[in-house]
């Protein structure tokens, strides 16, 4: 139920630290994987080679140079997949990210567009349109999964655009889910409570190399049941779960929370 061997999962963002927990799951389950990422904070050939070294199979890891943000870049990045590799059947939105933090007053308008434009148009809109419309002209099946957050729940302080974005992605979710059930494309999504990664390191440490909490990141922790940041290996299960037809083929417009509790904290 859980053998992906025959899934090409395509992974927006893929270098980053949730996108190479998400391609360790996938590739243990057999699947290959294709990482789409810019290559600005971490080099995508550097990823590649170390994800080469926990793959079972030779092969199985490919990584593209592509602006999730740019139409052309993508419909490049999909016609290279599927001349190298194969039809790719499963979709990973995973490119996104915050930059920054203020009031709502001062919310810088270019930084907000940007941040809206990396979650929302880039994290979400173009990859899923341009695959969906190559499964739909084709009469292929395939799945979407998006990631959101606990801010599509309940807004973070501070972040103002992350959180209009990643709201959003739950409701495109949804909504998306509707329009490609005819066509038998599903689209899921999984929720990541907080994961220590690129673009959020800055906001929960003061020091991260002396693990010095700042006070956002103590009140995370204050406010997750579980009383832990998540570890990469928490999303395995869920990202193998939500790729494979055969376990959640009935399964369209759902969105799972890995958060150890955050989002049902009370008092
Ligand atoms: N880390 C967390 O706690 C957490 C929690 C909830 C949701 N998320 C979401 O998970 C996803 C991955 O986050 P992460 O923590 O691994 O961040 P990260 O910064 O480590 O990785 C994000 C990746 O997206 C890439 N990216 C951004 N814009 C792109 C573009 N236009 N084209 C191609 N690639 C692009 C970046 O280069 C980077 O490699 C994001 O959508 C983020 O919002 C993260």
């Amino acid at each position: 139920m859980f053998n992906l061997k025959d899934e090409v999962v395509i992974i927006t963002g893929g270098t980053g630290t949730i996108g190479k927990a998400f391609s360790r799951a996938l590739l243990d389950a057999g699947a290959k994987v294709v990482l789409w990422s810019r290559g600005i904070t971490v080099p995508i050939n550097e990823t590649v080679k170390e994800l080469e070294k926990s793959a079972k199979t030779e092969n199985s890891i490919f990584g593209y140079s592509v602006d999730v943000s740019d139409k052309n870049s993508v419909k490049k990045g999909l016609s290279a997949v599927i001349k190298d590799i194969g039809i790719p059947t499963v979709l990973i939105n995973g490119a996104g990210g915050n930059k920054g933090k203020s009031s709502f007053i001062d919310a810088d308008m270019k930084v907000f567009e940007e941040v809206l434009k990396m979650n929302l148009l880039g994290g979400l809109m173009i990859p899923t349109q341009i695959l969906a419309s190559y499964w739909i002209d084709n009469n292929l099946q395939g799945s979407v999964i998006n990631v959101a957050s606990a801010a599509s729940y309940i807004p973070l302080s501070g972040v103002w655009a992350y959180d209009a974005a990643k709201s959003a992605v739950l409701n495109l979710t949804m909504g998306a889910a509707k329009e490609f059930a005819p066509y038998g494309i599903r689209v899921n999504g999984i929720a990541p409570g907080f994961f220590i990664g690129h673009q959020n390191r800055d906001l929960l440490y003061t020091d991260f190399e002396k693990k010095e909490l700042s006070p956002r990141g103590q009140s995370i922790i204050d406010h997750t049941p579980y009383r832990r940041f998540g570890r990469t290996e928490d999303l395995k299960g869920t990202i193998v779960f939500l790729a494979s037809q055969k376990a959640s083929g009935f399964i369209t417009g759902v969105t799972i929370p890995v958060d150890g509790g955050y989002l049902v904290d009370n008092i």
